[in-house]
């Protein structure tokens, strides 16, 4: 590895503290190497680094059913499905389940498998952003803290889409991060060699670095890889996270009133200071 003055001064410039939801490499999850990588994390049952292990999910599928959330005949669109692991459980209840996730690598092999198991499931890539329903689901679920990747404009737009894709009486049911969790987790700051690893196919550099932004409940995880090269390329991971004010705040400006609250889709009584916060919410207008 070649690290030359060029290299060192791109290193430096990412080592600096970077404006709120400054994008990292943007084509992150369609990297031909990082979503065979991320594909084998959704799919690991014993760790919760790309969705959550096995027995978790089958607890919070098992209570999505059991409190009547999710019901025989509801059409559901799962945001974010991954490989489809709530999906594929979800189905045999009876729901007419659409997956939608902008991974081509975790939908297709999404689509192999439904296709195996004879599993009647409608996957599609595609961008959340892009999201193109209107007046077609009576529940919209969104799992493992995806909305808590988002600016504040992306999120606004996302709700809308969201708002615009339920029935009158739908229900959009998620789960986001708080910063009680972050502040259990600190700030990672380490560095690595590996060969091969996450990010790359070849021998590499990983510089971990994390950023926190208090007065603005935002927490940047990000990743400096310098290949045998030298390039650099620089991977961000934003997370906002939300107590139960602050999303239902969020929430309310969006036109959705929270019904019910957890503090995880397990179905654990809400109380202030868990990790997460599960929420049930209505739309409040047309
Ligand atoms: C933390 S994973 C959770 C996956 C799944 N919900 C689960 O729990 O197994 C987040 C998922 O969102 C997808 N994703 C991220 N950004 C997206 C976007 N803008 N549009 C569609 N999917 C996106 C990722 O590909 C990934 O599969």
């Amino acid at each position: 590895m070649n690290l030359n003055p060029d290299t060192l001064a791109t290193i430096s410039k990412y080592a600096l503290k970077p404006p709120l939801f400054e994008p990292g490499e943007p084509h992150f999850w369609d990297d031909p190497h990082i979503s065979v990588s991320m594909l084998e994390a959704h799919l690991n049952p014993e760790h919760d680094a790309a969705s959550r292990r096995t027995e978790t999910i089958d607890k919070e599928v098992g209570h999505l059913l059991s409190s009547g959330l999710l019901k025989r005949g509801d059409r559901v669109l799962d945001l974010g499905c991954g490989p489809g692991l709530y999906a594929s459980r979800l189905v045999g209840a009876g729901l007419k389940i659409t997956g939608i996730d902008i991974s081509a690598r975790s939908i297709d092999y999404a689509r192999r498998y439904a296709q195996d198991k004879g599993l009647d499931i409608e996957y599609r890539c595609l961008d959340f952003l892009d999201l193109d329903y209107d007046s077609e689901f009576d529940v919209i679920i969104q799992i493992y803290g995806e909305l808590s990747t988002f600016s504040d404009g992306e999120r606004g737009s996302l709700l809308e889409k969201i708002h615009r894709a339920l029935k009158t009486e739908g229900r959009l049911v998620f789960d986001v991060s708080t910063r009680d969790q972050r502040l259990k987790e600190g700030l990672g700051n380490s560095w690595y060699i590996s060969t091969p690893g996450f990010w790359c196919p070849g021998p590499h550099l990983v510089l971990q670095h994390g950023f926190d932004y208090p007065e603005h409940d935002v927490w940047l995880d990000q990743y400096i890889v310098v290949d045998d090269a030298a390039n650099v390329t620089v991977y961000r991971d934003w997370f906002h996270d939300y107590t139960l004010q602050s999303v239902q705040e969020v929430l309310e400006k969006m036109s959705f009133r929270v019904q019910q609250t957890w503090n995880d889709l397990g179905g654990a009584r809400f109380e202030e200071g868990g990790d997460w916060i599960a929420i049930v919410a209505g739309k409040t207008g047309p």
